[in-house]
């Protein structure tokens, strides 16, 4: 199933943000300090008047890959119903192209070890060692891809 992948507001995804990404977890709010930087756009897919997917994506430097011009990767999210659909996929498409059109060398992620699978997938390599995130409680590893 092809989605259109479009730029929302941040009060359109928040909803679906703190759905998916607080469940459990020792912070309860979704609101990333990154949400107020000038760039940022928030991609994602509606079904009818519904988000179900959600992304967000700015420009900072990989602290991995210091000196590279980079987009950083957030929020990454698909309701539980659809996941597995081809959804996250195509939103990684879309930041792809936008990375491109932004002319940076590189994306990149804090991905949850729960998704590496998902990132490898979309052609992302782990980069550093494992780490604890304290909004999560999870362990993550950063994760990039080159453009
Ligand atoms: C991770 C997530 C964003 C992926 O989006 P999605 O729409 O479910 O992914 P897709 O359907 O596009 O899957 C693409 C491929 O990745 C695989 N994949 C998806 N999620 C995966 C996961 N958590 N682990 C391993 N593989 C995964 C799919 O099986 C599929 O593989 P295939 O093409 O070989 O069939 C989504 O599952 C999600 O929101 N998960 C919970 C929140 C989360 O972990 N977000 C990431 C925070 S860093």
């Amino acid at each position: 199933m092809t989605q259109e992948v479009v730029a929302l507001t941040l009060e359109d995804i928040m909803p679906l943000r703190v759905k998916v990404l607080r469940k459990d977890t020792p912070v309860t709010h979704c609101n990333y300090p990154e949400d107020t930087y000038e760039d940022v756009i928030h991609l994602g897919v509606k079904n009818e008047s519904t988000v179900v997917g959600t992304s967000s994506w700015f420009r900072k430097e990989c602290p991995d890959l210091v000196g590279e011009a980079a987009l950083q990767l957030k929020g990454m999210a698909v309701d539980d119903s659809l996941q597995g659909s081809g959804i996250g996929v195509q939103i990684i498409a879309a930041g792809l192209a936008l990375a491109t059109e932004r002319g940076v060398s590189i994306v990149w992620a804090r991905a949850r070890d729960s998704a590496l699978g998902f990132y490898l997938r979309c052609g992302f390599a782990e980069i550093g060692p494992g780490y604890m995130d304290e909004p999560t409680g999870m362990p993550h590893h950063n994760v990039y891809r080159r453009i």
